[in-house]
């Protein structure tokens, strides 16, 4: 077969190109060249994509009344992992393809085969590396223990990049689940591109997008023989993911496994999902045996918390319908150089910036000539707003080098009048951090319409400013 032709096509103003050039002589945007597959017209219905292919071949569809559209009953297919399966919405979808995102070394691979596992009970499943070879890929399973059970059978493992091959292979074998690791490694022969430029990641997920909706297979999802595809996506230093954009709208959802590398606790968290809410998130912890759910993930982040040291205090977050606590820290030291220093992790840095400000502004508490440090413990990233009472009360007792009173927990948006605002699920929240021991929580009066929460065991302040919740909160 002829090779498809490729040329070089400029992401901001379309104009093509023969060759590769750093700059758009059209428009003149840099690196805006991206190498394209060129298709012929029969083709190009196909490179519109899978869904228009399906109508070229039908003849096309008639609208429908909302009401009589017939419902689509999604089969499932569980990965016998729970926390996974919950992020997914209730497991994998045949005939979809979802994206797992994460840094090197997080434990994607390890994720997935364990996954793969979970499928291999009752199904079939083809495992293609481009980053280890098939030993590697076996030594791991070994480690989990899971070369003897079904998998051993049922999960076959191939060392392969090439796209063209992997397609070819499922085709043939027809597995309940495709695992293809990782699409930066990915690449087809029409592309002379590196294997994750821009060109090479985004075909690639085309063809694979192409293979689990199943070109010419009838009925929409859940067909019998449709392939549930999972690619395994790098993230970059800012914490992206590596490759276009573009690729994160294609794929029918998107995970991502975080937390420190050298540290054991995971979060699963969906950034998108067509089959589910991308509001919930899985929590797992890396051990000898690969990754296994938590007893109970509520106090997975509190575990080194200790009572009584200043610049900490416990926050009742809720993550989806699961609350998690989770500890905020604060260092305060006055700054050796012009420029005081502001940084956070796991917190918006924005967010810390500000609160700072409204500190300053409206609580008498001056941090401008002091260099400013927060993190959430157990390297968790929240980006919710109520965040902003622990962190600014966390803050204010590294300042003073005074302790949050004992069992004390704090929850609530500060606005930039010093006012606190109300949070959702608050009463959950609370709830949560009763059972686990906590005796008084600091949080704004304006939840619930000024209602007094009473909670079985907890003392529960509602106040309506940061000054307040600053004089409450302080041993
Ligand atoms: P891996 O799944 O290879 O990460 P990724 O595919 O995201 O790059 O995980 C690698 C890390 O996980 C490595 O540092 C070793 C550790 N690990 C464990 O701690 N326990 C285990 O059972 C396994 C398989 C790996
Ligand atoms: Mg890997």
């Amino acid at each position: 077969m002829a090779r498809a032709q490729s040329r070089y096509v400029c992401q901001s103003c379309a104009e093509v190109f023969l060759r590769w050039e750093g700059q758009c002589r059209n428009c003149g945007g840099w690196n805006s060249l991206v190498e394209t597959l060129i298709r012929e017209p029969s083709k190009g219905i196909r490179a519109a994509g899978p869904r228009a292919a399906r109508l070229a071949t039908r003849g096309g569809e008639s609208p429908e009344a909302l009401a009589r559209v017939t419902d689509l009953d999604l089969p499932r297919l569980s990965v016998a992992l729970p926390e996974l399966d919950r992020v997914l919405g209730g497991g994998l979808v045949p005939g979809s393809v979802v994206l797992l995102g994460g840094e090197p070394g997080i434990g994607k691979s390890t994720l997935l085969l364990q996954a793969a596992a979970g499928v291999a009970a009752f199904g079939t499943v083809l495992y293609a590396s481009g980053e280890e070879s098939a030993a590697q890929v076996r030594l791991r399973a070994t480690r989990l223990g899971l070369t003897d059970g079904p998998a051993g059978k049922t999960v076959r493992v191939v060392a392969e990049s090439s796209i063209d091959r992997i397609v070819d292979l499922a085709m043939a074998e027809r597995p309940n689940l495709l695992i293809v690791d990782s699409i930066q490694t990915a690449t087809v022969d029409d592309l002379d591109g590196a294997a994750g430029s821009v060109g090479q990641v985004r075909e690639s997920a085309l063809r694979l997008m192409e293979l689990a909706k199943g070109n010419g297979s009838s009925g929409p999802l859940g067909r019998a023989g449709a392939i549930a595809v999972v690619l395994v996506g790098h993230v970059t230093k800012d914490g992206s993911l590596a490759g276009p954009k573009t690729l994160e709208h294609l794929v029918d959802a998107v995970i991502g496994l975080e937390g420190e590398r050298f540290a054991t606790l995971r979060l699963l968290r969906a950034t998108k999902n067509r089959f589910g809410s991308t509001e919930e998130v899985g929590v797992l912890e890396m051990g000898e045996h690969g990754l296994s759910a938590l007893g109970d993930p509520a106090r997975a982040f509190l575990a080194e918390h200790v009572d009584g040291a200043p610049g900490s205090v416990v926050a009742p977050t809720l993550e989806g319908s699961r609350p998690l606590l989770v500890e905020v820290q604060a260092l305060t030291a006055s700054s050796a150089y012009g420029t005081p220093r502001r940084t956070a992790s796991g917190i918006d840095q924005n967010r810390l910036a500000l609160l700072v400000a409204v500190l300053g502004r409206r609580a008498g508490i001056g941090l401008g000539s002091h260099d400013v440090y927060a993190n959430l413990a157990g390297g968790l990233v929240l980006d919710e707003p109520a965040l902003d009472l622990p962190l600014a009360i966390a803050l204010v007792s590294s300042f003073r080098d005074r302790p949050v009173r004992e069992g004390t927990v704090a929850i609530g948006e500060v606005g930039l009048l010093g006012e606190l605002r109300s949070v959702s699920g608050l009463e959950r929240r609370l709830r949560e951090a009763a059972r686990l021991g906590f005796s008084r929580a600091i949080v704004p009066r304006a939840s619930r319409g000024g209602q007094a929460l009473v909670i079985d065991g907890l003392e529960v302040v509602a106040v309506a400013t940061l000054r307040e919740a600053l004089e409450r909160a302080l041993a």
